[in-house]
C-alpha cells in the first residue's frame, strides 16, 4: 500500500485517486497522526501532498522523520516536495516568483520515473499552484526537469528513491499525472496493481462475516447507491442475518419506493421490511415551510421510525452503513472554527448509541466511482448504479413554502414527466442530477377559453463531480419546450414551467 501524507491541500483526495486508479491501495492521513499512520499501515512507499501553508514558516507541518528512516520510496508534491527538501537539508525561499496555472515543463536529463512518458528534451503541460519553492537541493538530488519560474520543478535523488515535484501530477491539468504516479508506485516502488474490486469483494465479505459472526445487522436502506451495495455486501457475507428496513416517508419519487423494494426482494432474495410511515412524516410536515425545519423533522422522524422498527425486530448488534472514505477522511484544517451549517443533512447519526449498536461500514475505504464498480461487481443493474443522487428529506426539501400532500402530489407528477423526458432525449447520464421543484407562487395562464391560476414548475439540471460545485445543464430550448408542455398539459396544478439557470456557487443544487 501507499501512505499518503495530508498537509492540507485543496486536492489531496485526488493523490488517493490517482494512486488507486494505478491498482494499489493507499490511505491519506493527516500530517500530525502521519507516524502512526505509517506504523499501522506499514506503507511501501509515501507520497506528501501539497499546503496552503508555507514551509518558511514557523511551526509549518513537517513529515515525521520515521519516513526517512524507512527507506521506502518518497514522492514530494508542491509543499510536500520543499518540506522534504527542508527536512533533508536543502532551501527554500519564500516565493516572488508565484506561478499559478497552466506551466511548461523542459526535460533535462532523463529519469527513471519518465520511463515510457517523458524523454530528454522533450516538453510537457503541468498545472501550478505555489508561492514558495526550493532555492537549494539537498545532497544526492538533482533536477531532472525545470519550468520558466521554477528551476526547481522536478527533483530527483535516484539512490534513495526520492522525488520532489514543484508542479501538481495528481490534477487532470497536468495531463501525464496520473502516470507520473503510477511510475512511481509500479517501477520505483515496486508495487504491484492488483486493488480491485473483486478483491475488495472477497476482503470486505470475510471481514464483515468475523466481525459480525452470528449476530444480527440491520440497515436501513434508501435504494441510493451506497446504502444499497453495502446491503447487498453484507447480505453476501451474513445472510439472513441481516434485515433491511425502508423507511418511506411519502417524499420519494414516484414509484421509487415500491421499485426498490420489489428489486432487492425478488432479485436478492433479501429480508427487507418495508415500512409505509408516510402519514406519519407528512401529518408533521402539513404546514411547514422553513427548510431547517423541515430537515430536522424528517430527520427525526427517520430515527424514531427505524427505532421502534428495529425493536420491534428484536434489535439487532449491528447496523450496517454505506458511509464512503470521503466522510471518513479527517480533514487538515488550519483556519480553525467550525464550518457554517448551510443545511442540516440528515442521516442515521446518533443511532448506534441509543440502540447500543456496532457499526459495519464495508464501503469505507472506497470512493464513490468505486463504490459504483462495486455494485456492478455484485449484479446491481446500471440503472441503479448510474442513478442522479436523490436528498434523504427528499420531495420535501424541493416544496418550498408549506408542505401539503395536495403540493407532493403534483411535484412527483411533474417530476416523473420530466425525468422522463430527460431519458428519452438520452440525457440522463450526462446530467449530474436533475429533478422538479413545486414553487409556492400561483400565477395567471389562460387553457382552452378558460382562465387558470397554478402553480409554477421549476426545472433544474445541473453537472457537477461531487455536488461541491455544480453548473447549471445546456439544454437545447427545444428539449425545455417539450418538457415545459408535457408538464402543463398533464400535471393539473401547474400552468407555467421556468429553468433554473444558476450554478453552484451562489446557488445550491437543492432549493433548500
Ligand atoms: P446542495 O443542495 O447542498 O446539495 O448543493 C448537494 C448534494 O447533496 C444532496 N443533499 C442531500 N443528501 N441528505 C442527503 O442525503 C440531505 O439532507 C441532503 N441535502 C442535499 C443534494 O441532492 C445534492 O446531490
Amino acid at each position: 500500500s501507499v501512505l499518503i501524507v495530508d498537509f492540507g491541500s485543496q486536492v489531496t483526495q485526488l493523490i488517493a485517486r490517482r494512486v488507486r486508479e494505478a491498482g494499489v491501495y493507499c490511505e491519506i492521513v493527516p500530517f500530525q497522526s502521519a507516524e502512526e499512520g505509517f506504523k499501522r499501515l506499514q506503507p511501501r512507499a509515501v507520497i506528501l501532498s501539497g499546503s496552503p501553508a508555507s514551509t518558511v514558516d514557523e511551526g509549518s507541518p513537517r513529515a515525521p522523520q520515521i519516513i526517512f528512516d524507512s527507506g521506502l520510496p518518497v514522492f514530494g508534491i508542491c509543499y510536500g516536495q520543499q518540506t522534504m527538501c527542508m527536512q533533508l537539508g536543502g532551501k527554500v525561499e519564500s516565493g516572488h516568483h508565484r506561478e499559478f496555472g497552466r506551466a511548461f515543463l523542459d526535460v533535462d536529463k532523463d529519469c527513471p520515473l519518465f520511463e515510457g512518458l517523458w524523454s530528454k528534451g522533450s516538453r510537457h503541460q503541468v498545472w501550478m499552484s505555489h508561492g514558495d519553492r526550493v532555492t537549494a537541493l539537498p545532497d544526492g538530488f538533482e533536477v531532472v526537469a525545470t519550468s520558466s519560474n521554477a528551476p526547481y520543478a522536478f527533483i530527483a535523488d535516484e539512490k534513495r528513491n526520492y522525488y520532489g515535484v514543484q508542479f501538481h501530477p495528481e490534477v487532470v491539468h497536468t495531463p501525464d499525472g496520473a502516470k507520473l504516479i503510477g511510475n512511481f508506485i509500479h517501477n520505483i516502488a515496486g508495487i504491484k496493481g492488483d486493488w480491485s474490486m473483486s478483491a475488495y469483494r472477497q476482503k470486505a465479505v470475510e471481514q464483515i462475516r468475523q466481525q459480525v459472526g452470528d449476530k444480527r445487522v440491520i440497515c436501513a436502506l434508501s435504494g441510493g447507491v451506497d446504502s444499497s451495495v453495502a446491503a447487498l455486501l453484507i447480505h453476501e457475507a451474513v445472510g439472513d442475518q441481516l434485515t433491511c428496513i425502508l423507511v418511506d416517508h411519502g417524499l420519494m419519487r414516484k414509484d421509487e419506493a415500491a421499485s426498490v423494494v420489489a428489486m432487492f426482494r425478488e432479485h436478492y432474495n433479501l429480508h427487507l421490511l418495508h415500512v409505509d410511515a408516510s402519514d406519519r412524516f407528512i401529518g408533521e410536515l402539513e404546514g411547514v415551510s422553513d427548510p431547517e425545519t423541515k430537515r430536522k423533522i424528517i430527520g427525526r422522524l427517520f430515527i424514531e421510525t427505524f427505532e421502534e422498527e428495529a425493536k420491534k425486530l428484536g434489535g439487532a448488534d449491528f447496523l450496517g452503513q454505506g458511509t464512503l472514505y470521503p466522510d471518513v477522511i479527517e480533514s487538515v484544517s488550519f483556519t480553525g472554527g467550525p464550518s457554517v451549517t448551510i443545511k442540516s443533512h440528515h442521516n442515521v447519526g446518533g443511532l448506534p448509541e441509543r440502540m447500543n449498536m456496532q457499526l459495519v461500514e464495508p464501503l469505507r475505504e472506497l470512493f464513490k466511482d468505486e463504490v459504483r464498480a462495486l455494485g456492478k461487481e455484485l449484479g446491481l443493474r446500471d440503472s441503479f448504479i448510474g442513478r442522479h443522487p436523490f436528498p434523504g428529506p427528499g420531495l420535501a426539501i424541493r416544496c418550498p413554502g408549506g408542505i401539503t400532500r395536495e403540493k407532493l402530489d403534483i411535484l412527483r407528477e411533474a417530476d416523473a414527466i420530466y425525468l422522463d423526458e430527460i431519458h428519452k432525449a438520452g440525457l440522463y447520464d450526462a446530467i449530474w442530477q436533475a429533478f422538479a421543484v413545486l414553487l409556492p407562487v400561483q400565477t395567471v395562464g389562460v387553457m382552452g377559453d378558460g382562465r387558470t391560476y397554478e402553480f409554477v414548475c421549476a426545472l433544474r439540471a445541473v453537472t457537477s463531480v461531487d455536488g461541491m460545485t455544480a453548473d447549471f445543464y445546456h439544454y437545447d430550448m427545444e428539449f425545455l419546450g417539450r418538457a415545459a408542455t408535457r408538464i402543463i398539459n398533464e400535471v393539473r396544478g401547474i400552468n407555467r414551467v421556468v429553468y433554473d439557470v444558476t450554478s453552484k456557487p451562489p446557488g445550491t443544487i437543492e432549493w433548500e
